[in-house]
């Protein structure tokens, strides 16, 4: 199938997501810990958190069950379901909307101590125009001095050496495998990178359930959205390594500076 739109990407990828993972829920409580490791460094214990790119909830729901008062939204409609129905399953309390982040600003309401994104949903905004957009409108949902934390690939090196995919992991036991895999095409200026992810999931001895969804991704460098942050009013712009941060993805924190004196 031809590359479709983030919204389309996972809107498809949403009652899947999880076999993305040996075990989502899991995993989720990982990036929850680490997430709250940071924010808590940053003086952030606790507070408003708007997640503003939530997916099913993969650091929203455990962000919450640790007690940060979490607004979650997504572009992707069927994903804020999931996240929706993941929460009232464990009973956790997250105010979840659909809401695309160049806009996030209409979609949510009050000022917020810190918004996350996180797994590398900024480098689906494919030009500089729209992650203005996404900046300028993540900015304008923060109080001053707000904290802004998001990660994404390392496509400062992924650049250099233009990996062909993700290698396909399975787990699970025999009967009841899962698991993902990625093949990736760089076009020559190497400023994207198109990747077709297959997912598989075995309902029984023999038989799987296999699907296959393509779309394309900025390859984001941390120059060129550092230079985007500070266009966008924000300040302190850090980076943290993952042997920095505990994270496994590159993060940037940056700080809401005042908004434009009209
Ligand atoms: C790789 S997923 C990560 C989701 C979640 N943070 C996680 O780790 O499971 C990227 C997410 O970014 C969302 N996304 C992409 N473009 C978006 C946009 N313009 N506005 C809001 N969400 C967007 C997608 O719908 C998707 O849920």
């Amino acid at each position: 199938m031809g590359a479709a739109t983030p919204e389309q990407f996972y809107d498809a990828l949403a009652s899947e997501y999880h076999l993305l993972f040996d075990d989502w829920w899991s995993a989720a409580q990982w990036h929850g810990r680490v997430i709250a490791g940071i924010l808590a460094q940053q003086g952030l214990a606790g507070g408003r958190l708007l997640d503003c790119t939530c997916g099913i909830g993969t650091q929203a729901l455990p962000l919450a069950a640790l007690g940060y008062a979490v607004t979650a939204t997504d572009v992707s409609e069927a994903a804020v379901e999931r996240a929706g129905a993941e929460a009232a399953a464990r009973g956790i309390d997250v105010e979840c909307g659909v809401g695309d982040v160049r806009e996030v600003r209409d979609h949510v309401h009050g000022l917020f101590d810190a918004v996350i994104s996180c797994d590398n949903a900024l480098p689906h905004l494919l030009t500089d125009g729209d992650l203005e957009r996404a900046l300028r409108s993540i900015r304008a949902c923060l109080r001053p001095g707000g904290l802004l934390l998001a990660t994404l690939r390392d496509y400062d090196a992924l650049r250099l050496t233009r990996p062909e995919g993700v290698p396909i992991s399975i787990h699970g036991d025999a009967g009841a495998r899962h698991g993902s895999g990625q093949a990736w095409t760089w076009p020559e200026d190497g400023e994207y990178v198109d990747i077709e992810l297959f997912t598989f999931a075995e309902d029984g001895p023999g038989s799987w359930r296999t699907h296959s969804l393509a779309t394309r991704y900025r390859a984001l460098q941390r120059e060129k959205l550092g230079s985007l942050l500070t266009a966008a009013r924000y300040t302190a712009v850090e980076w943290l390594m993952p042997g920095e941060s505990g994270y496994y993805q590159p993060m940037v924190l940056a700080r809401a500076g005042q908004p434009q004196s009209p």
